[in-house]
C-alpha cells in the first residue's frame, strides 16, 4: 500500500516521502520554489547508500533547479525527485506507477521529467497515473532533453574558449569528458564535429571505448580524468565531483559540463578562482534540457527551433557571468547565483 508523508524542511515549499512496499518504491520529492511557475525537475533513480543521502540529494538538486530556471528565464520553479533503486536491476513499471501517484498528490506543483537512471520511456509509464510529466517521446511533448542539454554545454564551452583565447573555436582544443551517458555522448558528437580532440572516461569502460573508437579519442580512467592535461574538463556524470582534492589535481584551463551540483560546497568556487581555472557554473551551462521542456507549457506549444534559439543564449549568459566575475573579483558561481537571485526577487 502507498503511503505519502509530508516532511518539514525549512526553505522548501513542500517535501514528501512516498513508500509502497508492494512495488518496492521509495521516493522523495522536493519542491523548493514555485515563485516563477510549477517546479519542473527530473526523477533520479539511484541506489543511494542511505535514506538521508537520497533526501539530501533531492533537496540540493531542487534548490539548483530554482536558480537554473531563473537564470535561463523560463517560467518554472525548482523541484526534483529521487527514487532509491538501482535503475539497471530494480526499476519496474509497477514502481514507476507508484511513484506517479506520489507526483499526482502534489497536484501540479511538481512536474516530473527524466534524469540519471530514468528515461523518456519511463515518462510514458508515469503518464498513465499523472498528467504532471514532461519531456515525453510524443508528438506534442518535447522529447529527450539530452541533445538540447548537450548543445547548451557546447555553447557554454565555446563561451569559455572565447573568454580564454578570444575565439570560441574548438579546433584542436582538448576536452576531457567525464561520463558518456545521455548528455556526454551527444556532447562528444558535437565537440568532435566542431574540431575538438577528445579524452573520455566512464565507469562503464565499454561506453568510453566506443566513443573513443568512433572519434579517434583516448580513453582515460575515471581517476585519471581529473589529472589529465586538457583545455576544458567537462563533468557530465554525477554531482560533488569538484572537491578540495580534485580541484587541486585539475590540470585544465576551464571546467564546463552538464552534471548538476558539481561543487561539493559553494565555497569551493573561490578555490577554483584562485587556481585560475575558469568555471562555467553548472546551473547556467546545463539549462538546455530545462529550456527545451519549458516550451511544452507555452501557448504556442513546443517548437524545436524556438528551443534551439533559446538554448543558444547560454553562450551570452556565460559571457556575462565571466565578465562580471572578472570586474567584481569574485567566483563565477557566486556571480551566477547573484544574477539568478536578482531575477527571483524581481530586481
Ligand atoms: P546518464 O545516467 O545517462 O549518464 C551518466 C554517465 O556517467 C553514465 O554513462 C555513467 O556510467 C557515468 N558515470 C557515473 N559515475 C561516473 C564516474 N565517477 N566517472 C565517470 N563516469 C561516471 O545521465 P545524463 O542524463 O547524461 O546526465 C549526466 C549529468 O548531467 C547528471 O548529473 C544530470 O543530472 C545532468 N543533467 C542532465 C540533463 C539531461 O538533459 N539529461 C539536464 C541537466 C543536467
Amino acid at each position: 500500500m502507498l503511503t505519502i508523508k509530508k516532511l518539514k524542511v525549512p526553505g522548501f515549499e513542500a517535501v514528501i516521502e512516498g513508500r509502497d512496499p508492494s512495488t518496492h518504491m521509495h521516493c522523495f520529492i522536493a519542491v523548493h520554489s514555485t515563485k516563477l511557475g510549477p517546479a519542473l525537475g527530473g526523477v533520479r533513480i539511484y541506489p543511494y547508500a542511505s535514506e538521508a543521502a537520497a533526501l539530501e540529494d533531492a533537496l540540493n538538486l531542487a534548490k539548483a533547479m530554482t536558480v537554473k530556471s531563473a537564470l535561463a528565464d523560463v517560467p518554472l520553479g525548482g523541484g526534483k525527485s529521487v527514487m532509491i533503486a538501482d535503475s539497471k536491476t530494480q526499476k519496474t513499471s509497477a514502481m514507476l506507477l507508484s511513484f506517479a501517484e506520489v507526483v499526482e498528490s502534489l497536484r501540479g506543483d511538481y512536474i516530473v521529467a527524466e534524469d540519471v537512471g530514468s528515461s523518456v520511456e519511463d515518462m510514458l509509464i508515469i503518464r498513465e497515473k499523472t498528467t504532471h510529466v514532461a519531456a515525453m517521446p510524443t508528438k506534442r511533448s518535447s522529447g529527450d532533453p539530452s541533445p538540447f542539454t548537450a548543445f547548451g554545454v557546447l555553447r557554454g564551452i565555446e563561451s569559455v574558449l572565447k573568454k580564454l583565447t578570444g575565439s570560441p573555436s574548438l579546433e584542436n582544443k582538448t576536452i576531457a569528458i567525464q561520463g558518456l551517458g545521455h548528455v556526454g555522448s551527444h556532447l562528444a558528437d558535437l565537440l568532435f564535429l566542431a574540431g575538438a580532440k577528445l579524452l573520455v572516461a566512464d565507469i562503464d569502460q565499454e561506453r568510453a571505448k566506443d566513443i573513443a573508437r568512433k572519434y579517434g579519442g583516448k580513453v582515460v580512467s575515471p581517476e585519471e580524468i581529473y589529472r589529465i592535461h586538457s583545455d576544458v574538463f567537462s563533468p557530465c556524470a554525477m554531482g560533488g565531483v569538484l572537491n578540495e582534492k580534485t580541484i587541486k589535481e585539475l590540470s585544465c584551463k576551464a571546467i564546463a559540463g552538464s552534471a548538476n551540483n558539481q561543487l561539493e560546497s559553494e565555497a569551493l568556487d573561490e578555490l577554483i578562482r584562485k587556481r585560475h581555472i575558469l568555471y562555467a557554473p553548472d546551473f547556467a551551462i546545463n539549462a538546455g534540457g530545462l529550456i527545451n521542456a519549458s516550451l511544452e507549457f507555452g501557448k504556442e506549444g513546443y517548437d524545436p527551433r524556438v528551443s534551439r534559439n533559446k538554448v543558444n543564449k547560454i553562450f551570452d549568459i556565460l559571457s556575462l557571468i565571466f565578465h562580471r566575475a572578472e570586474i567584481e573579483g569574485k567566483g563565477t558561481n557566486a556571480i551566477a547565483l547573484a544574477l539568478a537571485n536578482e531575477k527571483l526577487s524581481g530586481s
